[in-house]
């Protein structure tokens, strides 16, 4: 097989990425390890940047998410029983974000492409990738039970943490910068309407929840856990009670409880990879990246990345220009230590720890600085609704 983009993954960024470099004419094959329907099913993040919505517009995948997405001008942090939102619409001049999931954007990415006869190959995984610093590299793939090639003039790297494109790189070709944070978050999916009108997120004594949401009916809710936890050790009214503890009375009284439609535990990490091209193939996505979800940055970085790539191709084919390429990894990861930094700080913010007790007053004080400063909840704010795209043509 021959393509001119060889894209690894059919996550957000791959799609996405192959989508954009189709309507400009460019030719890709994606390859993804697992079957349609997992890829479909992953419950994964619910909030999407203004950035990732225009995006997913300019990429024409915009029917249902302008239909069934939610804008949303603000949050809430919850604290010491009280509650301060933030206005992000006001505090960006007008800036907002939509919910919106991960799975919907997923579906929508998938249905787009194969319509206008897209080649994924779904349980095609790449086991190895040749030559990436020549000019006809090529990835290996399983089908059926056979190994395969796959060659093309660039490789998008755009499987995940666990993928393999990282991983071919040698050890001191790439450098690794990486945090693993002492707890993770359990998370239930559940048909009952929201606590409130906009995403909480909470800070407590017994650890960090979060109430987000899919839509006006069905909810997504999260707490702290122990990193050697495990879904099994909690049943649904374990959840619920637990959750409720964590919230100040007034949210607390309006949590509205269901059984849940998914469970899951997400151990939290902040990771990067630097560079992000190595030779003709370029890395995207969570393959080079990882932010802990507190700042709910992970698809929405995924997007930026694809939206600096498609752009860097798409000028080489159509104007043989190589200097957008050149440019691609330094651009990427700017935006990328930005949301690390807010990511890391958020979550040090939010959450229990073992530290000692300063800890904790550091953490109640910095929330009240929020609370009485309009600088410190603009820049917040900034963050939250994400950071610009740098000009890139
Ligand atoms: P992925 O979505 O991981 O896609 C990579 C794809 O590559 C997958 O389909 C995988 O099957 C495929 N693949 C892997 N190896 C191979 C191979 N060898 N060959 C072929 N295909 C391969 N972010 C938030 O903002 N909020 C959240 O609440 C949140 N929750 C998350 C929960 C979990 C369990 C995980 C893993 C991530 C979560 N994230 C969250 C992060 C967010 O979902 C990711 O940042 C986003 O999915 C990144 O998209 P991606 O396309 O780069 O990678
Ligand atoms: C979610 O809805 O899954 C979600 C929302 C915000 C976050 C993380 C996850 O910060």
């Amino acid at each position: 097989m021959r393509t001119q983009v060889g894209i690894i993954g059919s996550g957000p960024s791959g799609l996405l990425l192959s989508q954009l470099l189709h309507l400009n004419g460019i030719d890709s094959v994606i390859l993804e390890a697992k079957s349609r329907s997992h890829v479909e099913g992953r419950i994964r993040a619910g909030v999407l940047e203004q950035g990732t919505v225009d995006l997913l517009r300019t990429a024409g995948v915009n029917e249902r998410m302008d239909q069934n997405g939610i804008i949303h001008g603000g949050f809430s942090l919850a604290f010491s029983g009280r509650q301060q939102r933030i206005d992000m619409q006001k505090l960006t001049g007008g800036k907002t974000i939509m919910i919106y999931g991960q799975t919907e954007v997923t579906k929508d990415l998938i249905d787009v492409r194969l319509e206008a006869g897209a080649r994924i190959e779904f349980e095609c995984p790449a086991v190895d990738i040749e030559d990436y610093d020549s000019r006809a590299p090529c990835i290996i793939f399983e089908k059926e039970g056979k190994t395969r090639e796959l060659v093309c003039d660039f490789i998008a790297g755009c499987d995940g943490y666990h993928g393999i494109s990282r991983k071919t790189i040698p050890q001191d070709k790439i450098l690794l910068f990486e945090k693993v944070y002492p707890f993770g978050w359990l998370g239930i999916l559940s048909d009952v309407p929201p606590i409130d009108e906009e995403l909480v997120y909470a800070h407590h004594e017994r650890g960090f929840a979060l109430c987000s949401m899919r839509s006006n009916t069905r909810s997504r809710y999260y707490v702290q856990c122990s990193l050697d936890d495990h879904v099994d050790n909690w049943t649904d009214d374990k959840f619920w009670d637990e959750l409720r503890y964590r919230l100040p009375k007034s949210l607390a009284d309006k949590v509205i409880t269901g059984p849940r439609l998914e469970m899951s535990i997400a151990p939290l990490r902040s990771f990067v990879s630097e560079p992000m091209r190595f030779g003709n193939m370029f890395l995207a996505g969570d393959a080079s990246h990882i932010v802990p979800p507190t700042g709910a940055k992970g698809l929405n970085l995924a997007a930026s990345d694809i939206y600096y790539l498609s752009r860097a191709l798409t000028a080489f084919y159509s104007e043989d220009r190589k200097d957008l390429l050149d440019r691609y990894s330094e651009v990427c990861l700017r935006r990328v230590w930005k949301a690390i930094r807010f990511s890391w700080w958020f979550t040090s913010m939010m959450h229990k720890t073992d530290e000692d007790a300063i800890h904790q007053r550091l953490q109640i004080s910095e929330l009240d600085y929020l609370s009485s400063s309009v600088a410190s909840r603009t820049s917040m704010a900034e963050n939250y609704v994400g950071l610009p795209f740098e000009p890139f043509a």
